[in-house]
């Protein structure tokens, strides 16, 4: 019955056709390590994002009026609302924990360099969406720090010349944040953003599946075939590593429950205090901090005196990352056989990164600026000197085959 009902579908649809060049024939290295397996639970908290904000809109109140009312009701009344909730809004912190870590794999064996350029770009695009997404459904419980961590962001785009104040106006829909802001939010929250983040997903991996997975060796194995044109270091995906993947993502859901169930705000990491108060347009906090994703850029935004300068800044940041492919002249991929130099380059990234993070989230003080302001320069030195150093160290000579 079962292969005739396939039979049937694949004369329709091409169901097995598919299955074999995705799945079962598709050939991934055999080395794959631990830093592979965030791309798999990307796709699970995608999923998971999708379902959970899916029955938080069953009851939430897009309106000034209602918005923090319901997210309450959600909480206290609907039946394991609590759970949902809780499931959308840490696991907006775990997508972004774990997108951090696939780009900074991407960074440490070269995958974005010939010919993954395009896997990179559509990962990007990804990245900046998924930012809009995070920005906007912070907005949503209508709490006061999605009332005035938005005004930061939103006044942001009133430093750019001559149009700046008719654009914010144009985001805000009004003259101040209010029930129409939150509309619209809503509204790109749910439908708009959400669509463009699952065809970025298609073209990402339809792109990754064309050029074929990079490795922690960062050579490619297409280049030792056997007679039938199987890489010799390639294994099907399937069965080998959606079964490898299974356990790693059966860590991760424990994890991510333990999270939920005993810190669901990460000590006012995941979801801040100023949060279980409504929003008051009267009431300013006392400290505005963005969530903890967005405060690395939000440290170097603050860093610079000068708002436009601090925005220039903060592009540049992202700009930076989206032409990572052309910036990195090396004949090697992975950090494995890079130089000590690139070595040093990419230990200084990281600790810049999370330094800005942390610095990002906290008060301004004349310290906390002259670190921010140290880091800055650090993260963008790694970018700015990249073409040189990739270029004229000494590298060691890959293997020919994966070790
Ligand atoms: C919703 C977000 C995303 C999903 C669901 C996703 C999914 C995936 C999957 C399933 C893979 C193959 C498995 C793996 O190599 O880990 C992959 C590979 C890759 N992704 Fe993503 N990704 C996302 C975002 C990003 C972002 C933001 C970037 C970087 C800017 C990125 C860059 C890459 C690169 C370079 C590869 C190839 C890695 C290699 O072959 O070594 N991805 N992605």
């Amino acid at each position: 019955m079962a292969s005739k009902l396939l039979l049937w579908i694949d004369e329709r649809f091409p169901l097995s056709k598919l299955f074999k060049e995705h799945l079962s024939e598709y050939y991934a290295p055999k080395n794959f390590n631990i830093w592979y397996i965030f791309g798999v639970l990307s796709l699970v908290i995608l999923v998971n994002q999708l379902l959970t904000g899916l029955w938080l809109t069953m009851s939430y109140q897009p309106s000034a009026e209602e918005a923090f009312a319901s997210v309450e009701y959600i909480m206290r009344d609907v039946h394991l609302g609590w759970l949902i909730r809780y499931l959308h809004s840490t696991g907006a912190s775990a997508f972004f924990i774990v997108i951090y870590l696939h780009m900074f794999r991407g960074i440490l064996y070269g995958s974005y360099q010939k010919p993954r350029e395009l896997v990179w770009l559509f990962g990007m695009a990804i990245y900046l969406c998924l930012m809009a997404e995070g920005f906007m459904g912070y907005l949503l419980p209508w709490g006061q720090m999605s009332y005035w961590g938005a005004q930061v962001i939103i006044s942001l785009f009133g430093a750019i010349p001559w149009i700046g104040e008719a654009l914010q106006e144009w985001i805000r829909g009004d003259y101040l944040i209010s029930g129409i802001t939150l509309n619209r939010f809503f509204a790109l929250h749910v439908i708009a953003l959400p669509i463009a983040l699952l065809g970025l997903v298609v073209l990402h991996i339809i792109a990754l599946h064309e050029v074929g997975s990079n490795n922690p060796d960062g050579i490619e194995i297409k280049d030792n075939k056997d007679n039938k044109g199987i890489p010799l270091d390639g294994i099907p995906f399937h069965p080998y590593y959606t079964v490898k993947d299974l356990v790693g993502v059966v860590i991760f859901l424990i994890v991510f429950c333990a999270v939920i169930f005993f810190f669901p705000e990460m000590g006012g990491y995941f979801l801040e205090h100023a949060n279980f108060e409504q929003a008051d347009n009267l009431k300013t906090p006392e400290h505005i901090a963005p969530v903890w994703y967005f405060s690395p850029f939000y440290a170097m935004l603050r860093a610079v005196p000068d708002k436009l300068g601090g925005i220039i800044i903060m592009g540049s940041a992202l700009g930076f990352l989206f032409v990572l492919p052309w910036l990195d002249r090396s004949i090697v991929r992975s950090i494995r056989y890079k130089g000590v130099f690139s070595k040093i380059a990419i230990t200084v990234f990281a600790i810049s990164f999370i330094a800005l993070a942390y610095l990002g989230t906290q008060a301004v003080t004349e310290s906390n600026t002259l670190y921010s302001r140290a880091f800055t320069i650090l993260y963008f030195a790694f970018f700015l000197f990249m073409p040189f150093y990739t270029r004229y160290e000494k590298t060691n000579l890959p293997p020919k085959r994966v070790t």
